[in-house]
């Protein structure tokens, strides 16, 4: 069992005290001028507690503000050190972990079982620092280039007058976006609303790097498979739960680790030599493709257990700072520009949603020391005593001046461009989309896609969109275009 757990500094035992530890009076009756008279500023407990209250609230995550989570630990049982010199994953390694799981677009509030990817994201607290993975339930994902992920998240939230949720707008987007061709055959598909989060697969979707000791460089891709096996519910099934209860999701993965029924996932990750990535028949840093299983086998590393719930979830779970910046050395990021944009925005978007120094709460520290030259800010509690504050300095403190190549890094020259990636032989929008529906899908299951597509395209979508989503899943697979539109005309 992961003994991650952050201290508490309250004793629910002491008689209820003010925030700076003093007893309190009553925790039922304001201070008032007689019974039935006004009340007084200097009422200190009735001030601090609503002015705390007023407070209570920070901004929710932009996406993925809904979703939940646990710690648990990573074993590792395979031995792939030829390929990467990180301490998490060498062979026996075990680390203790937290993972968390969310929807995409729906506010912290939302239904669980809305149609939507699921965020699968994981946190190592490793020997080498805090090493995070960040991934979804898809292997893909809707667009390839930073520039346009606010637009596509733009897209799923809300319309700006009424505040709703608008198909429209969602098709609008994707069939003006063909490269989102692949993802919204996910989304559409089964694996669009998983029965619970313990029932889906996680993928890093990006490619990164790992790096053995010896300095040779790997692509590499990671796949978490659930030991529980795949389940989805039905458009029906998912429905009826949003009205039964919104959290379910939520629920089903606190209750069965209450229970002792601790979910697992099976750590299997594909590894492309350096060299390979520049002629490979896909663009291997497009976020939009997957690498074949039959160039690239998946190989097995280990398995992860999530076996111990969050005592507190806003400690743990809101104020939980994932970001795939968080790299440990033997890995390390990739050409794919969609990961070198997120690199920038988590960061960012945590210093915004929680703080300059979210890093120092609990569920964010690395259980190893650090050095940094960084300080204060609002609320910092961690510091480095009288040490220097500045490099390079006389007193000894660290001051790393290396030059030359980094061990994680790659070759890039040329022109400063605003274009797509360089073609690889087979890249294209429709054709990874087309093997999804026409060779992994069945027949039972294209029978399911049409009909979840067309019940979203009966929910508002009008033309010049409804025409354009007709002739996009033409481009992605005849038959199927053809069935959408033969079902949407019979029912509209
Ligand atoms: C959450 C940005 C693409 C998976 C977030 C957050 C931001 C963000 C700002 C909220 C972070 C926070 O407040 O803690 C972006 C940008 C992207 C991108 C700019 C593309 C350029 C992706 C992709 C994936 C992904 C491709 C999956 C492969 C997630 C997950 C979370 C998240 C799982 C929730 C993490 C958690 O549980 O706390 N994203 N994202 N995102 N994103 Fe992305």
């Amino acid at each position: 069992m992961s003994d991650f757990d952050p201290t508490s500094d309250h004793d629910s035992t002491l008689p209820s005290t003010t925030e700076s530890g003093a007893r309190r009076e009553n925790d039922a009756h304001s201070l008032s001028v007689g019974a039935n008279g006004p009340l007084l500023l200097h009422d200190v407990a009735l001030v601090e507690k609503l002015a705390r209250f007023d407070r209570e609230r920070i901004p929710e995550r932009s996406p993925h503000a809904k979703g939940s989570g646990a710690f648990g630990e990573l074993e590792i049982t395979g031995d792939l050190s030829a390929y990467t010199k990180a301490k998490v994953f060498q062979p026996g390694t075990k680390t203790p972990m937290l993972a968390r799981f969310s929807t995409v677009a729906g506010e912290l509030g939302s239904p669980d079982t809305w149609r939507d990817v699921r965020g699968f994201a994981l946190r190592f607290y490793t020997q080498d620092g805090n090493f995070d993975i960040v991934g979804n339930n898809t292997p893909v994902f809707f667009v390839r280039d930073p520039m346009k992920f606010a637009d596509f998240i733009h897209s799923q939230k809300r319309l700006p007058d009424s505040g709703l949720r608008d198909n429209n707008m969602q098709w609008d987007f994707w069939t003006l976006s063909p490269e989102s061709a692949h993802q919204v055959s996910y989304l559409m598909g089964d694996r669009g609303l998983p029965r619970t989060w313990r029932h889906m697969n996680g993928y890093s979707s990006h490619t990164y790097m790992w790096v053995n000791e010896a300095g040779d460089r790997s692509w590499v891709k990671y796949h978490f498979l659930t030991d529980q096996g795949v389940e989805n519910m039905t458009n029906d099934e998912a429905a009826a739960m949003v009205a039964a209860d919104t959290d379910f999701h939520r629920r089903d993965l606190f209750d069965s680790i209450k229970s002792g029924d601790f979910p697992s996932w099976s750590v299997e990750v594909q590894i492309m030599p350096y060299a390979e990535a520049k002629d490979y028949r896909f663009n291997p840093f497009d976020l939009t493709k997957t690498w074949s299983k039959k160039d690239y086998p998946r190989i097995p590393l280990g398995k992860f257990t999530l076996n111990q719930n969050p005592v507190n979830h806003y400690a743990q779970i809101e104020q939980a700072a994932f970001s795939p910046s968080n790299t440990v050395p033997g890995t390390g990021v990739s050409p794919d520009k969609m990961l070198l944009g997120r690199v920038f925005s988590y960061p960012d978007a945590q210093r915004n949603r929680l703080g300059t120094n979210f890093n120092q709460l609990p569920v964010n520290r690395p259980v190893v020391a650090i050095n940094s030259y960084d300080k204060e800010g609002a609320m910092q509690f961690t510091h480095s005593g009288d040490a220097p504050v500045y490099a390079p300095n006389s007193y000894g403190r660290a001051f790393q001046d290396a030059q030359g190549a980094v061990d994680n890094g790659w070759e890039a020259d040329g022109e400063l461009v605003r274009t797509a990636y360089s073609l690889h032989s087979e890249d294209d929008d429709f054709g990874q989309a087309h093997t999804l529906v026409r060779d992994v899908y069945n027949d039972e299951q294209r029978a399911r896609l049409v009909e979840t597509v067309t019940g979203s395209l009966l929910g508002g979508v009008v033309e010049p969109v409804l025409s354009r989503v007709f002739d996009y899943w033409r481009s992605i697979d005849k038959e199927v275009g053809d069935s959408i539109e033969k079902a949407y005309r019979e029912q509209a």
